[in-house]
């Protein structure tokens, strides 16, 4: 599958290069060239571009940056309707991380698809930039909780935390992320409140 990785940063690069390792085509965008080609080379990726370049090219987009900067580098993607795009923001006020928008009866990710048409699956923002780099937790695979609406969309980013080293688990309709974006609240507040550290991860268990 053709990638695009908007943002190089911790999410963006770990998670990026867990994609390129699987063997899927995978562009860095940045909104520095030189970034963005420094990121890719790093991470294993076959190229790297303007957010707008990488995401017109790209078959899924993994949407990497901080909650505030959503909107914005949203309108520099050009056109993304029904694409998929694999949204693993947390829609923290500040850079504090201290406090998150709560909307009733809506989430960061609805937001995103109400302003891109693109078909949203939420993914991956319970699961610590730390883990994303090192899945392994005693051969267990950490769960990684995924809401969408379209069952295709939803299946091909399971299809991707499979081949990543994680257990995907339907977690519902993206309406469903307005209970996965508190989650990362509780991980983050376990993590540094607590004093856990962010190498821990949720693993769900059936029988
Ligand atoms: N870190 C975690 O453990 C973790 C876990 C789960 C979810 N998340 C969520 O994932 C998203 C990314 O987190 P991260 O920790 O990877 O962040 P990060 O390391 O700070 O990287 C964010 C990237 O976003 C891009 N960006 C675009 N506009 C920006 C702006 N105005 N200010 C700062 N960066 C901007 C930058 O890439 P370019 O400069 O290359 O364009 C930057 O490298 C956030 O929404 C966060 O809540 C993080």
């Amino acid at each position: 599958m053709r990638i695009a990785v908007i943002g190089g940063g911790r999410m963006g690069t770990g998670l990026g290069g867990a994609f390129a390792r699987a063997g899927h085509d995978v562009h860095v965008g940045s909104r520095d060239g030189a970034r963005a080609e420094a990121k890719a080379r790093e991470i294993g990726a076959a190229g790297s571009g303007s957010y707008a370049e990488v995401a017109q090219a790209a078959d899924a987009i993994l949407l990497t940056v901080p909650w505030w900067a959503v909107s914005e580098t949203l309108a520099l993607l050009g056109d993304v309707d029904r694409k998929i795009l694999i949204d693993v923001t947390n829609p923290y006020k500040d850079e504090t991380y201290a406090e998150q928008h709560v909307w009733p009866g809506s989430s960061g990710a609805e937001k995103i698809r109400d302003q891109t048409g693109a078909q949203v699956v939420k993914a991956w923002n319970h699961v610590f930039s730390r883990v994303v780099s090192e899945t392994t937790f005693d051969g267990a695979a950490p769960t990684v909780f995924i809401a969408a609406d379209d069952a295709v969309s939803k299946e091909a980013v399971a299809s991707l935390a499979r081949e990543t080293g994680y257990d995907p688990v339907d977690a519902g309709p993206l309406a469903a992320a307005r209970y996965l974006e508190p989650l990362a609240g509780l991980m983050v507040t376990m993590a540094y409140g607590v004093g856990l550290g962010p190498q821990i991860a949720l693993k769900l268990l059936r029988r």
